[in-house]
């Protein structure tokens, strides 16, 4: 590693116009700052002239290309531009100059002297703006997804795509896994930076192509989000959301006695037998989905047929806790829900040890999804890409298996 100056990764898709513009500006912008910088753009197959452009501009300034064949999404084009990358300081930022050029000294002078190890391009600091041009929608949207974010890492703007790292810190951390177009929350979340910056930047309007965050990309960033808060709060995350599917069981329970009951006339303690199974399915199919979607696939039926013995034994623990405090005291049979609420949490706390340990058997690493490779960060894996590395600007063709 070259122990001074700046890699740009810029992650693009039908940005070639952009590009053309912005490659010069960072150029002369870095070049008037005095600093060592090299270019990186990680492309995900735009085939719209983007080859061409940069292998023009590569002749006069340090641009390389890295063409992704098999479309990743941005947070993974980031994290490849990262594996090449050969400088110690790190930048990412759009291509279509929301994110002025000119921006870049600013971001990078704390890291450069050594004052911290993440700075954030900021819209919602003193100083910070955004362009007029924004709709209530977008505003809305990103207020949201910000709110959302917000018990993961302390920021202002943790949406921002505009940042400068230390390399260094991606070695530290254990593993990234993003989806989508959050990185920066993503890399804030998993390096933990001990000193981190917000500078306000100007956010402005792109130039030219259009925007790729669609509606598919804010579902994945409900995705990444639950990868997150799994990742930081493991237990509490999936206890939490075990108690919200239970809840919602509650509901499928008594719809199921009003048709088995109360509309077919069917006796009421039979109607609890499949009015049990139905609930208890939802359940199943809502844990397997979504509380445990980290677990390890495993036969439907086999699967099945444990959540539902769990689930019995669940309720054998909720009655016996009930009943024991309801028969105790005077008072548990005056306010006789109190009983009955302590049923429920110790039924849930079986039922969630059981389903945890003999259902779902989770033995993953936290907040890591089973099929998705991590981008893990080692200094071996470095040293062995830095004999590749090259001063001259080179096309890349890659595809990540
Ligand atoms: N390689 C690659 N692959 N690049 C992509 C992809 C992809 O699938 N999708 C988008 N990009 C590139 C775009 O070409 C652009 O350079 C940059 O990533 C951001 O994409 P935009 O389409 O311009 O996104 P935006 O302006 O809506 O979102 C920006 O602002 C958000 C904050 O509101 C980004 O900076 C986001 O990261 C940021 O959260
Ligand atoms: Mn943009």
């Amino acid at each position: 590693m070259e122990k001074k100056g700046v890699s740009l990764i810029i992650p693009t898709l039908r940005e070639a116009q952009n590009l053309k513009k912005l490659i010069p500006i960072l150029d002369r912008v870095l070049g008037q700052n005095g600093l060592h910088f090299e270019i990186l753009v990680v492309d995900d197959d735009s085939a719209d002239g983007t080859i061409e452009i940069i292998e023009e501009l590569a002749e006069t300034i340090p641009v390389s290309l890295y063409v992704r064949r098999d479309m990743q999404g941005l947070s993974s084009a980031v994290l490849h531009g990262f594996r090449q990358a050969r400088f110690p300081v790190l930048v990412v930022m759009d291509a279509d100059l929301s994110h002025a050029p000119e921006d870049v000294p600013r971001l990078i002078a704390p890291i450069l002297k050594q004052e911290v190890d993440f700075v954030l391009g900021s819209r919602y600091i003193k100083g910070g703006k955004i362009s007029r041009n924004w709709g209530l929608f977008r505003y809305l949207n990103t207020y949201i997804a910000t709110w959302l974010a917000h018990p993961l890492v302390k920021v202002k703007d943790p949406m921002s795509g505009f940042f400068a790292l230390k390399q260094e810190l991606l070695e530290d951390a254990d593993f990234f896994n993003p989806l989508g177009y959050k990185i920066g929350l993503e890399l804030i979340v998993k390096t933990r930076p001990k000193r981190i910056k917000e500078i306000p930047i100007f956010f402005g309007m792109r130039e030219a192509c259009e925007s790729k965050l669609t509606f598919q990309q804010q579902l994945l960033y409900l995705a990444h989000l639950k990868r997150l808060y799994e990742y930081k709060w493991y237990f509490q995350v999936q206890f939490l959301l075990f108690c919200a599917v239970g809840g919602l069981g509650t509901i499928v329970d008594f719809s199921a006695m009003f048709i088995f009951h109360g509309l077919m006339g069917m006796n009421f303690e039979i109607a609890r037998f499949p009015s049990f199974l139905v609930a208890a399915t939802s359940n199943f199919q809502l844990n397997r989905m979504i509380t445990f979607s980290d677990s390890t696939r495993q036969k439907w039926i086999r699967q099945w047929l444990g959540f539902v013995t769990v689930s019995a034994l669940g309720f054998l623990g909720n009655f016996f806790v009930s009943t024991h405090l309801f028969n105790s005291h005077l008072f548990f049979q005056r306010h006789y829900f109190i009983p009955v609420f302590a049923g429920s949490i110790a039924g849930a706390f079986v039922n969630f040890t059981l389903s945890k340990i003999a259902v779902f058997d989770s033995s993953t690493i936290y907040g890591l999804t089973p099929g998705v490779k991590p981008f893990v960060f080692e200094k071996n894996i470095r040293q062995n890409k830095r004999g590749r590395a090259s001063d001259k600007a080179v096309i890349h063709e890659h595809t990540e298996k």
